[in-house]
């Protein structure tokens, strides 16, 4: 492994940009059992965004909406509807994460800046990723206020219970055919990632759709980004779909842990969150593939829950149906029991009934 140049700690939060700030906080509250914590808006002297900021475990999403139509993140939303903007990495030295990434040829999104209030100082600084996706690096070692200087509490009455979300587990990335092996050269001589593991089409293939991937790692584990391209099939692929969709390069999903996939599972699906459908052949054959696991597969195939196994154990894992009106952004839930991988031998079931959606949807 290379020298860890950015001493990169873990996902500092997740920033995507929506049609609507405040009924998005109102559904990963309700869906996904997210709780409140920072506000920022008119109220707290913004004039073209509003921000809402929730947490579960050690996750942190921030759902920003457009309060004019000249604001960037209305002109963001317009092109790509609701998506991730910003993979923040917490980091050691903002100051020399950004010096360090565009002196290897980032091309920088912001300057490194201190913002301050009574509970001390954070230091961020911004470079561009795929498409118009942002890597903010955020030093909040001097910091012990609630999430940036400029938010104030959100405290709500409402605040339903946590689905036992703990941590990000990765993020994929969608790039477009022939752009995987620049990213991922981007995240290594860039960032100084090293690469985990590589698919082809031949590995994830179905009839009609393929893809590519690459999956770029920090030197301590905590970032993995698994970087797709689309390969040649006989229709059109699911990370095409999402191309055309979200207008460009983008993130796919965030794939979210917890240490109970069949609890987390089933109190979301309760709350209402859609997931994808999984055919009941899946489950005739997957003991033959996994082996002896520890939970009861009648449960697992009730609720839709995918297996797979590698050299190192085995994990669970789900996909929901996209959050958005659009046909792009989505999140996994996963739980590890050993395994480092990502779900490979489920992938080909997965994409199968991947494409019955996108059947129902005329887009195949
Ligand atoms: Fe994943």
């Amino acid at each position: 492994m290379s020298k860890d140049l950015l001493s990169i700690s873990g996902t500092d939060y997740v920033e995507f940009y929506v049609g609507n700030a405040k009924q998005a906080a109102h559904y990963y509250q309700s869906a996904f059992g997210f709780q409140p914590v920072a506000y920022a808006g008119l109220e707290t002297g913004l004039k073209d965004r509003t921000s809402y900021v929730l947490k579960q475990g050690k996750i942190t999403l921030v759902l920003t909406g457009a309060l004019t139509p000249d604001s960037p993140v209305a002109k963001h939303h317009q092109l790509h509807g609701d998506g991730v903007k910003v993979i923040a990495l917490n980091v050691e030295d903002a100051k020399q994460a950004f010096e360090h990434t565009v002196a290897r040829g980032a091309k920088p999104a912001f300057e490194p800046k201190e913002e301050s209030d009574n509970n001390g100082t954070i230091t961020t600084s911004a470079i561009y990723t795929y498409g118009e996706t942002l890597h903010v690096f955020v030093d909040r070692k001097n910091y012990n206020g609630l999430f940036f200087p400029g938010f104030i509490e959100w405290k709500p009455e409402y605040h339903p219970a946590d689905t036992g979300l703990l941590f990000v587990d990765h993020i994929v990335g969608n790039v477009h055919e022939g752009e995987m092996d620049k990213v991922a050269d981007f995240y290594r001589t860039v960032m100084g990632f090293d690469q985990l593991i590589s698919f082809d089409d031949k590995d994830i293939s179905t009839e009609f759709t393929a893809l590519k991937s690459k999956v770029m790692a920090n030197e301590n584990m905590r970032i993995k980004f698994p970087i797709n391209e689309p390969a040649k099939g006989l229709k059109k692929s699911q990370i095409e779909e999402y191309l055309d969709f979200y207008i460009g390069p983008g993130p796919q999903h965030v794939a979210m842990a917890t240490d109970n996939i069949i609890a987390t599972i089933s109190d979301l699906r309760a709350r209402g969150v859609d997931f994808l459908f999984v055919p009941d052949t899946y489950y005739d054959t997957v003991e033959e593939r996994v082996g002896i696991i520890e939970e009861d597969m009648k449960t697992l195939k009730k609720l839709n829950i995918l297996i797979d196994r590698d050299d190192k154990g085995y994990l669970l894992q789900l996909f929901t149906k996209p959050v958005q009106d659009r046909p792009t952004f989505f999140f996994e839930i996963i739980q590890r029991k050993g395994a480092e991988s990502f779900g490979k031998g489920n992938f080909k079931a997965l994409f199968e009934s991947i494409e019955r959606e996108q059947e129902n949807r005329g887009t195949l």
